[in-house]
């Protein structure tokens, strides 16, 4: 297996032909916890050209990095592997995780309230590992999916997002983003309701599902309907807040 690839080494460092050099094939390595890292011998080879003139096949095919062996970060913060340039001097520092773990950012699908987005990056950058979530919170890729009551008790998202690691769970809207919802009425004045001054009172729950569809519905409610007690009705009755009926409080929710 060595000598397969020792042999073109030595045969392109003597005669130097980069158009050759270039075609070695990418390397991807599979790590357990930290995803894919493609390293790209084509890439490496251009940036002598331009402004690392130091790299050369000896570069790295070299004691610090033995073909098809294993090396673990702690290994290359100590100038193995990769670590032999990318130290913050020669090449971009080994701090720079995402630059050569492929992460993305990730979308939980959430029935009840609309996709929540879970980004790497923003969660990368306070000294977290990879091996901070991975795999003892989350297996990359196929997971159970977690309810709100787990995460209160720890799990998932809940692990760090108690109020001490980071803002608690019960800031809703950070994780599940609303929008405001505008209600065009011709006559009447268009109507928009804020989650903002809602949520701060309410949680998603009491309103979705039980007076609301969490997506937008097409059934359209009558100002009648709501005096009885359906959709903003069901608050807006003059004891919780303002209410559907007085005649005063008409534009505090329609805007003319
Ligand atoms: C910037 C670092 C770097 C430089 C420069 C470099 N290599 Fe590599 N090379 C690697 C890494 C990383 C691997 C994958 C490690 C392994 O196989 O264990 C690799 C693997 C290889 C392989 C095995 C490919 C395979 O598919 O298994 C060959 C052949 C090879 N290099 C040839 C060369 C030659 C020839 C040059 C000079 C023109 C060169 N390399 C320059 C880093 C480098
Ligand atoms: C001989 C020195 C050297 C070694 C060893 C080395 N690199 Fe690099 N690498 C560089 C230089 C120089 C650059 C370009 C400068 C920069 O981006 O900081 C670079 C850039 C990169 C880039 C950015 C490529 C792009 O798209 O611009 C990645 C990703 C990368 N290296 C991964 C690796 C991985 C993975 C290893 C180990 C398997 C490795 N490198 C080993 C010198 C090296
Ligand atoms: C210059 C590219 C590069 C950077 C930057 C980098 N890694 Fe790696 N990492 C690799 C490569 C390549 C491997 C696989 C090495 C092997 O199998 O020989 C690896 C392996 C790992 C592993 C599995 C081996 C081990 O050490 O347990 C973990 C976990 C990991 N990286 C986490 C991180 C974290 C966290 C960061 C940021 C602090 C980071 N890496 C930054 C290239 C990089
Ligand atoms: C703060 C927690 C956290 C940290 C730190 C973290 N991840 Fe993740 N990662 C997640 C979550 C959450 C998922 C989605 C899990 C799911 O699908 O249920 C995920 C998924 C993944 C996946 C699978 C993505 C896919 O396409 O399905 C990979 C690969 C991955 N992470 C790599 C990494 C690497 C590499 C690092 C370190 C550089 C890292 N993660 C650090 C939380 C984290
Ligand atoms: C390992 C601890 C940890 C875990 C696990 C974790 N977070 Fe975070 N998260 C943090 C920290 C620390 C911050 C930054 C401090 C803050 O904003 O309170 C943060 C910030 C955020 C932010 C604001 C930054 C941004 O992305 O715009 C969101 C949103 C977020 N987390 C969502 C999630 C979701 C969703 C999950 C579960 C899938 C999760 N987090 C799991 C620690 C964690
Ligand atoms: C740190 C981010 C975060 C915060 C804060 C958060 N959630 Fe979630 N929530 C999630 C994620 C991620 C999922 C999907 C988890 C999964 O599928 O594994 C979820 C799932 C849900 C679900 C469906 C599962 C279930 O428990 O029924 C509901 C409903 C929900 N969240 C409501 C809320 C409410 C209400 C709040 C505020 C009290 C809240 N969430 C705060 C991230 C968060
Ligand atoms: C006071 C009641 C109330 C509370 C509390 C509330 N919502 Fe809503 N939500 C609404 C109304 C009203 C609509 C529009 C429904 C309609 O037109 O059928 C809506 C619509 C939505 C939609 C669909 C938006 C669209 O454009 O289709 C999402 C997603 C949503 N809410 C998420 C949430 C989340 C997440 C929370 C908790 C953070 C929350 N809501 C709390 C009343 C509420
Ligand atoms: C779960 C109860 C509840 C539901 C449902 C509800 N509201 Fe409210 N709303 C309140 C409370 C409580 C206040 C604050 C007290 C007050 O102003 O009387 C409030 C305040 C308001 C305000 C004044 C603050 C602001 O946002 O400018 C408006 C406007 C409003 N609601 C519109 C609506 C509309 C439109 C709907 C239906 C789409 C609705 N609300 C559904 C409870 C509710
Ligand atoms: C709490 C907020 C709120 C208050 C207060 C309110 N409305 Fe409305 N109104 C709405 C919303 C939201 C719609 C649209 C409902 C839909 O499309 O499902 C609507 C629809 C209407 C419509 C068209 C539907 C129909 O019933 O004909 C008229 C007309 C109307 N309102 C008149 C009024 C008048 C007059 C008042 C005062 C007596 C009033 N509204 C007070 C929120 C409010």
């Amino acid at each position: 297996m060595r000598l397969c690839w020792i042999l073109p080494i030595a045969a392109i460092t003597c005669c130097t032909i980069p158009a050759l050099a270039l075609d070695i094939k990418d390397k991807t390595f599979i790590t357990e916890n930290a995803g894919k890292v493609v390293f790209s011998h084509s890439i490496h080879l251009k940036k002598k050209s331009r402004n690392s003139p130091n790299i050369s096949c000896k570069g790295c095919h070299n004691n610090a990095m033995k073909s098809n062996a294993h090396y673990t970060m702690a290994q290359m913060y100590q100038g193995k592997s990769c670590g032999q340039c990318h130290n913050g001097k020669r090449a971009f520092a080994l701090a720079k995780c995402t630059a050569c773990h492929k992460v993305r950012n990730i979308t939980f699908k959430v029935k009840e309230t609309g996709p929540v987005l879970f980004k790497h990056n923003a969660h990368l950058q306070n000294k977290s590992e990879c091996s901070t979530c991975h795999n003892a919170l989350f297996k990359a890729g196929s997971n159970p999916r977690a309810s709100m009551n787990e995460m209160e008790k720890g799990k998932s998202c809940g692990a760090c997002h108690n109020g001490r690691n980071a803002f608690p769970l019960s800031d809703c809207s950070n994780c599940h983003p609303t929008k405001e919802i505008t209600y065009i009425e011709k006559d009447a004045g268009n109507v928009i309701f804020s989650h903002n001054n809602h949520t701060g009172l309410y949680k998603c729950g009491e309103c979705h599902t039980k007076i609301f569809n969490t997506i937008k519905s097409k059934i359209r409610v009558s100002m009648k309907e709501m005096e009885a007690g359906k959709s903003c009705g069901a608050c807006h009755e003059g004891k919780t807040a303002f209410s559907v009926a007085t005649d005063k409080d008409c534009d505090k929710c329609h805007k003319m």
